[in-house]
């Protein structure tokens, strides 16, 4: 059973300026919703009892967003208003499940997963990166069955145009299984587009074994002068670690940039 999930939150944002200057960018309203509520409530219906944020002292918005319910509390006293009373239930809900850790320097996705290591209690845990929206099925509900049926790391992957391998971390497969599952043979973050081994990318919703904290502690820097998740995951592959690749079927959204982030709008507005 998966139980808990991670959520890095640190990122400054700089993609979705002026809009992140004041604002996380994960408080941004997404057709009436903040978008971290989209990803809250993939984990929510995928089973998932715990939600750690891994924030910045920079963004302590995100804890007061949750936190902060003394006008919630006046208005409802006031006015019994329906909707206001739904919401609030709603934001209690939501903090009985979530804990904060810190990560305040941004020095990347594996440093921000290092942060939750004394936290972390079972074998495996669920990763989500909020910039990565995928709407229609539930993707990591999706995946925690590949993870019971394969008792293996899985992680996320879309088919991207080869002249955008550079973007993401990408794949190269060892073979393929049924279901549009396949066996990860590496995994080479933001290569070249002549380097490429495929144009299988890594999207951000990761099955994680606790192992991965040993390898996190010894990285060192990679690409960008970031640690990243990626090089861990590859040192646990060649130490013969299982990691599955999966096709979602859902449709994928990237809030993380501002053109990403207005047709992802318009997206869910539509469903
Ligand atoms: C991160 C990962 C990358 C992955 C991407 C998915 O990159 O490092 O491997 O493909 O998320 O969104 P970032 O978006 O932080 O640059």
């Amino acid at each position: 059973m998966i139980k808990q999930a991670i959520i890095p939150l640190a990122g400054i944002g700089s993609r979705l300026l002026p809009l992140s200057s004041v604002i996380p960018k994960e408080l941004l309203p997404i057709n009436g919703r903040i978008g971290l509520e989209y990803i809250i409530d993939e984990c929510i219906e995928s089973g998932i009892k715990e939600i750690i944020f891994i924030i910045s002292n920079k963004k302590e918005m995100i804890k007061k967003y949750f936190y902060s319910d003394a006008l919630f509390k006046k208005i409802i006293k006031n006015k019994k208003d329906k909707r206001i009373i739904n919401e609030y239930k709603k934001i209690k809900k939501y903090k009985k499940m979530i804990k904060f850790v810190y990560q305040n320097k941004p020095l990347g996705t594996g440093d921000a997963v290092l942060k939750t290591r004394k936290i972390i209690k079972d074998k495996y845990f669920l990763m989500l990166l909020p910039d990565d929206l995928i709407i229609n099925k539930n993707c990591s509900k999706s995946m925690i069955s590949v993870h019971n049926k394969y008792k293996s790391s899985v992680m996320a992957s879309m088919n991207v145009s080869k002249k955008n391998v550079s973007r993401w971390g990408i794949y190269s497969l060892k073979k393929k299984l049924p279901n549009n599952n396949f066996i990860i043979k590496g995994v080479v973050e933001k290569p070249k587009m002549n380097n490429a081994p495929s144009t299988k990318a890594v999207i951000g919703r990761y099955i994680l074994p606790k192992s991965i904290f040993k390898k996190l502690l010894k990285q060192k820097k990679g690409k960008g002068g970031e640690i990243h998740i990626t090089d861990a995951i590859q040192a646990l592959i060649n130490e013969n670690y299982k990691f599955i690749g999966h096709n979602f079927a859902g449709k994928y959204l990237d809030c993380g940039t501002m053109n990403g982030y207005i047709k992802s709008t318009i997206n869910i507005s539509k469903i």
